[in-house]
């Protein structure tokens, strides 16, 4: 692969062939990032953690062989990485640049950090549901009970997952 002059040093790891390349992570999040994708085993998987940007200072990049983004993941993505651009690779080219936007409400993928919440109840079935209140830093509320969940809790909670 031909690099400009100088450019050797953007080339930490290697381009990939077919999969998604999800770049301008806000550093450290980018093992929150790989959670949430949840890679089948054996997938070849590249992290580039603080990497120079001339957009974020430092961010974290992402690469996952043989994997597209389902539309919930882009937009779990979207919550931990509002800034982040998903790479779709085939045969080594860019064929789709996707914009990770937080969407307008959020059902499902989180949980309302209020114990007395209606969502929380065991055996309810209200599932949870927020809506976006302010897109820098991520702030969600519960349609439900009014709390507000902070992007650092966000974070905290798709880091979690498995
Ligand atoms: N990439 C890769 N494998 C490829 C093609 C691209 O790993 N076969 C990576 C690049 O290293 C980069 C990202 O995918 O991290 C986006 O590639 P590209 O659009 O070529 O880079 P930029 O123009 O710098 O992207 P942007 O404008 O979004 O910053
Ligand atoms: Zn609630």
């Amino acid at each position: 692969m031909a690099e400009c002059p100088g450019g050797e040093s953007k080339l930490l790891v290697s381009k990939i062939r077919e999969g998604t390349v999800i770049d301008h992570i806000p550093a450290g999040r980018a093992l929150a990032v790989l959670k949430l994708l949840n890679p089948p085993r054996g997938a070849r998987v590249a992290l580039v953690m603080n990497a120079e940007s001339r957009k974020l200072g430092r961010k974290d990049i992402v690469k996952v062989e043989g994997v597209t983004l389902t539309p919930e993941q882009t937009a779990a993505v979207a919550l931990i990485a509002p800034k982040a651009t998903i790479n779709i690779i085939k045969n080594y080219d860019v064929v789709e640049k996707r914009r990770a936007t937080p969407p307008r409400t959020v059902k499902g993928i989180l949980r309302c950090t209020n114990p007395t919440c209606i969502t929380r109840k065991p055996g309810e079935p209200v599932k949870p549901k927020f809506k976006l209140v302010k897109e820098e830093p991520v702030t969600l509320q519960c349609i439900y009970c009014g709390t507000i969940i902070t992007q650092e809790e966000i974070v905290e909670q798709l880091s979690g997952q498995t």
